[in-house]
């Protein structure tokens, strides 16, 4: 069985580890140790079979095998979730990728960056920049994954990150985007931009969460006559380009049920409720759903969220389980980060990606934002001198 051999291939990898074979040789006595292969009724063993090893940009190389015909799914998935056999084995960073009967091993010289500033890039679509793997760029497409599940321990970037996507949505889409935030820590990050134009609420505590939802709601039911209408089903297929973001930060901050009074219990309540129907029917509708927490039990993530967004995406979290709760069933890679800040897994449909999310300064938002701010323009600050030496810096 797969899974004792991996258990039990755990010691050979520190002895190949040390050895100076090739990372060919490495990866194909991994395959050894972890059997993957299949064995035929007549007995015999169909291994992988070498076809090519190619560079990858200048970042690493990938060595392409041909899988024996009959390889079971679920074995590669099994050997994907345990790729840190090969991680341990080469002493390098490796991913595993399979298409039409090929296995990719990718092995890569670099580490992730530790940091990686935000630049605003103008782009076709609703897509923005979730970070960066050891290859490439990795973009959130709003209008293919409409909602997006957040979590991870508190101070490893799940608030910088909703910056980043709120910063990139607005410079992007001035005159489509409309922002509804509701921030429970009291309003500490999110009331500041109750100014910006593209922001219609901000919501700070549970009463004013109510109100902010009912309005979303209100909003998604005219969406629907609309729709309806007019006969569409997706409003992307139309020329509407108008986008709805509800961005939930900390949800979990929501006071203890125990020091609620009924009418709070039943407003909390309702509030779930309304989230939840917003991700399960709103996605069509041009509605899309942030909801970020550090908490990930079921009454701070209701079902109905977790299962209407496709897309999740988890911080350095403190154990395997609070992983899977986000990232789901045998998930718990989450766990496994180091402890670098914005360093997370992004789940996108069955791939699982480490990645390094951008960074955004406070002063570099207000910089690309600060045109959206209502009222007459501001003379330049002298913060401006600053932030040159801050681009400077980080180029
Ligand atoms: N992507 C990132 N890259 C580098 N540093 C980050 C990143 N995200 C957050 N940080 C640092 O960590 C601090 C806490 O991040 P924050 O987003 O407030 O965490 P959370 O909301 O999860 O508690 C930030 O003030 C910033 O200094
Ligand atoms: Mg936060």
């Amino acid at each position: 069985m797969i899974l004792e051999s991996i258990g039990a291939s755990m010691l050979l990898v520190g002895a190949i580890r040390t050895s100076n074979m090739s990372d060919q040789k490495k990866i194909e006595k991994i395959f050894e140790y972890t059997k993957t292969w299949i064995k035929t009724e007549q007995g015999n063993t169909k291994k992988c079979q070498f076809i090519r090893k190619a560079p990858i940009s200048d970042v690493g190389t990938e060595y392409v095998y041909r899988l024996p015909l009959g390889m079971p799914f679920k074995k590669l998935e099994y050997l994907n979730e345990n790729v840190g056999v090969f991680k341990d084995g080469l002493h390098k960073n490796v991913e595993l990728d399979w298409d039409g009967g090929m296995l990719h091993v990718n092995v890569y010289e670099t580490d992730l960056p530790r940091s990686w500033p935000y630049r605003f890039e103008n782009k076709n679509g609703w897509k923005v920049p979730i970070g960066k793997t050891y290859k490439e760029v990795v973009w959130h497409d709003f209008d293919e994954v409409p909602h997006l599940v957040g979590g991870g321990t508190t101070r490893y970037g799940k608030t910088n990150l909703m910056k980043v996507i709120m910063t990139d949505l607005i410079k992007n889409h001035p005159q489509d985007v409309e922002l509804y935030l509701i921030d429970l820590k009291a309003g500490v990050e999110f009331s500041k931009y109750q100014k910006l134009e593209q922001v219609k609420k901000v919501a700070t505590n549970i009463e004013q969460t109510y109100d902010l939802l009912n309005e979303v709601c209100t909003r998604l039911e005219i969406k629907q006559a609309q729709a309806r209408e007019q006969g569409w089903s997706n409003i992307i297929d139309t020329k509407d380009n108008s986008r709805i973001f509800i961005i939930v930060d900390e949800a979990g901050d929501i006071p203890d049920e125990g020091f609620m009074d009924s009418n709070e219990r039943k407003t909390r309540k309702e509030c779930q409720w309304m989230l939840s129907h917003i991700a399960r029917i709103g996605g069509a509708f041009g509605f899309r759903e942030l909801f970020f927490s550090q908490y990930t039990t079921a009454d701070v993530l209701p079902r109905q969220i977790k299962q209407n967004a496709d897309s999740k995406i988890c911080f350095k979290i403190q154990n395997g389980y609070a992983s899977e709760v986000i990232l789901g069933e045998k998930n718990t890679q989450a766990a496994d980060l180091p402890k670098i800040k914005g360093r997370a897994i992004y789940k996108d449909g069955p791939d699982l990606i480490e990645l390094q999310v951008p960074y955004i300064s406070d002063r570099l938002m207000n910089y690309y934002l600060k045109e959206y701010e209502g009222g007459a323009d501001e003379p330049a600050s002298n913060g401006d001198t600053d932030l040159a030496i801050e681009f400077r810096d980080v180029d």
